[in-house]
């Protein structure tokens, strides 16, 4: 076993030397923006069929969510079947007709998103892609395939094998990973097939410093979300301090939105996208598209707010400060404007002020306020309001 993990290791780092070689042309113009969609994992989990997959697709064009940017239908964990004996992964009965779902998909004007792992088994311990990394973007490539999210689940047992092994080189698990992204990337390169590489490794190792590097066009900053205000708060409010990793064709990854899952209020849903859009976070709708309520779909498709996440200008926000419960997040956009977010962690509401030149702003031509029932006030070059309880006052602010 030993031996096998050390040549494996070997392998990959050779791999990782040849990385200057990537075929760079081929991911120009890969997520220039924010990847926008939905994923079948927070609301189906191991659930989800072809058929839960086909709904999603139908319901992002009748909702109208596709049009407003959500195009990318993603199929995350348990689709995977068995290997046979030329080493071709099969789909498991769940999903009999991979390249037929992927038809179904493209004839909608959308995009469609898998999922594997480096390792041998993914995170739910089905087959993935170690060992048959070729021929697993081959296969993605022959199914019509936009996206792969990558995730590292049983990778992690070779690599702390490996770290056991060699005391004398404790950064020997961290090149193993880094190499097999960058083994992967290549292989969807070599299919011709331009693919969105979204890296999953839960912020490991400061993923952000080095995911360009091995072609990832997002990767995952943290561990799983969850339906509830404090995983939520926690995840989102912790990317303070990231913005500078991200930009046009690489960008950070909260992880994917629980708008709509039901275990949130509509305030805390509207902190959650509010906070997904300043930090130009990928928005990968995670609900149940088929079954939602008109205040779901009036969070996940206000279009003032998915233009802050999707702004040309690809500058993710930050922190501006922070008073107790009391934040205030700025993101600067094309044009000069600023998008503001005046958020409030607290139990119970609070009024807030902002002054407009702690944001870079000296004379505000324009205040707008992205979501409806907000009112804030603009006077002498501040703006205050009432925020509710785990709320948000967003603020588009256009010199
Ligand atoms: C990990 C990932 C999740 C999801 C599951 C699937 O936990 O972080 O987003 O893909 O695996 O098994």
């Amino acid at each position: 076993m030993l031996k096998k993990i050390l040549a494996l290791a070997g392998l990959l780092m050779m791999c990782g030397a040849a990385g200057a070689q990537r075929d760079m042309a081929l991911e120009a113009g890969l997520a220039k923006t924010p990847p926008m969609g939905w994923n079948s994992w927070n609301h189906f989990a191991g659930k989800v069929t072809e058929q839960d997959v086909k709904d999603a697709a139908d319901a992002l064009v009748s909702s109208g969510m596709r049009d407003a940017g959500y195009v990318y239908v993603n199929i995350d964990d348990t689709w995977e079947g068995e290997r046979d004996a030329q080493g071709v992964l099969h789909t498991n009965k769940k999903f009999p007709d991979m390249k037929a779902l992927g038809d179904y998909i493209h004839a909608r004007g959308l995009k469609f998103g898998i999922y594997s792992s480096p390792g041998p088994l993914t995170c739910a311990r089905f087959a993935a892609s170690y060992g048959h990394e070729q021929q697993d973007a081959d296969l993605y490539a022959s199914w019509g395939v936009d996206y792969l999210k990558y995730d590292l689940c049983s990778y992690g047992i070779l690599m702390q094998a490996a770290v056991a092994d060699h005391p004398d080189d404790p950064d020997i698990g961290n090149k193993m990973m880094k190499a097999a992204y960058l083994k992967m990337r290549t292989a969807l390169d070599k299919t011709g097939r331009p693919i969105v590489f979204s890296l999953c490794q839960y912020g490991d190792d400061d993923v952000w410093k080095w995911g360009p590097d091995v072609g990832g066009n997002l990767w995952r900053t943290t561990g799983d979300i969850q339906d509830n205000y404090d995983r939520m708060a926690k995840i989102g409010f912790g990317q303070a301090g990231l913005a500078k990793y991200a930009g046009p064709g690489h960008w950070n990854d909260p992880d994917m939105l629980e708008v709509g899952n039901g275990h949130m209020t509509a305030d805390e849903y509207r902190t959650h996208m509010s906070l997904w859009a300043l930090l130009a976070a990928p928005l990968l709708a995670g609900n149940d598209l088929s079954k939602m309520t008109p205040e779901t779909k009036s969070i996940l498709m206000n279009k003032a707010v998915i233009a802050i996440d999707q702004d040309a200008l690809g500058v993710q926000g930050d922190r501006v400060s922070q008073s107790g419960d009391l934040e205030v997040w700025s993101k600067p956009l094309s044009g000069g404007g600023v998008a503001v977010g005046l958020f409030n962690r607290g139990t119970s509401a609070a009024p807030m002020t902002l002054k407009l030149s702690d944001v870079g702003v000296k004379h505000a031509a324009h205040v707008s306020s992205l979501w409806e029932g907000a009112n804030p006030v603009v006077a002498n070059d501040e703006v205050s309001a009432s925020v509710p309880a785990h709320g948000v006052v967003l603020l588009r602010v256009e010199p």
